[in-house]
């Protein structure tokens, strides 16, 4: 059963935070951007590269739908997943918490440079970010049940604040 979507900006953590929390939880989990490389049998950048950001989001859109009906336990979207209605409606429909991750430009920054993994925020990652954060931030409000700061925080710290909040901690 989908326990929990991960929701956030680029770079905010999901995966990490993701797996974390889905040990926590003894669950699976999945992320989107890692199901779609795998079935694409290339990565992102190639991805984007040879059918342009359009192309991405229909490959994206359809890998997202159908991990939302899975039976993954944790799962983590890429950041811009959530602007597809399609992929919203899903989300709102489902009966996982959902999570969205805050994080600051300076905790996120070096993670961002990290070399070419992220096409939309390669060229000048800090103004970029923080315009994508802009435009998506009342999408991540709209969308999520819960939401947490994660900034100078570890990946296990918020995993177990985050039991804590769903209620779930036998501490
Ligand atoms: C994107 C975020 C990336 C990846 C792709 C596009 C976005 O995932 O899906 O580069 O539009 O924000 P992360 O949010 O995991 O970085």
């Amino acid at each position: 059963m989908l326990r929990a979507i991960l929701i956030g900006a680029p770079g905010c953590g999901k995966s990490s935070v993701g797996k974390a929390l889905s040990r926590e939880l003894s669950t699976s989990f999945e992320d989107s951007d890692a199901l779609i490389v795998e079935r694409e049998g290339r990565s992102i950048p190639e991805i984007f590269e040879a059918v342009g950001e359009p192309g991405f989001r229909v490959i994206e859109r359809e890998v997202v739908l159908s991990a939302l009906a899975s039976n993954v336990g944790v799962l983590a979207l890429g950041g811009g997943s959530v602007l597809d209605p399609a992929v919203q409606d899903a989300i709102t429909k489902s009966s996982a918490i959902v999570i969205f991750l805050r994080v600051g430009l300076s905790n996120v920054l070096a993670r961002l440079t990290a070399k070419g993994e992220r096409p939309l925020v390669a060229e000048d990652p800090k103004r970029q970010w923080l315009e994508i954060l802009a435009r998506r931030q009342p999408i991540y409000e709209k969308l999520a049940t819960l939401e947490i700061d994660t900034d100078n925080k570890k990946s296990h710290e918020v995993a177990r604040e985050l039991i804590i909040r769903m209620g779930l901690s036998h501490d």
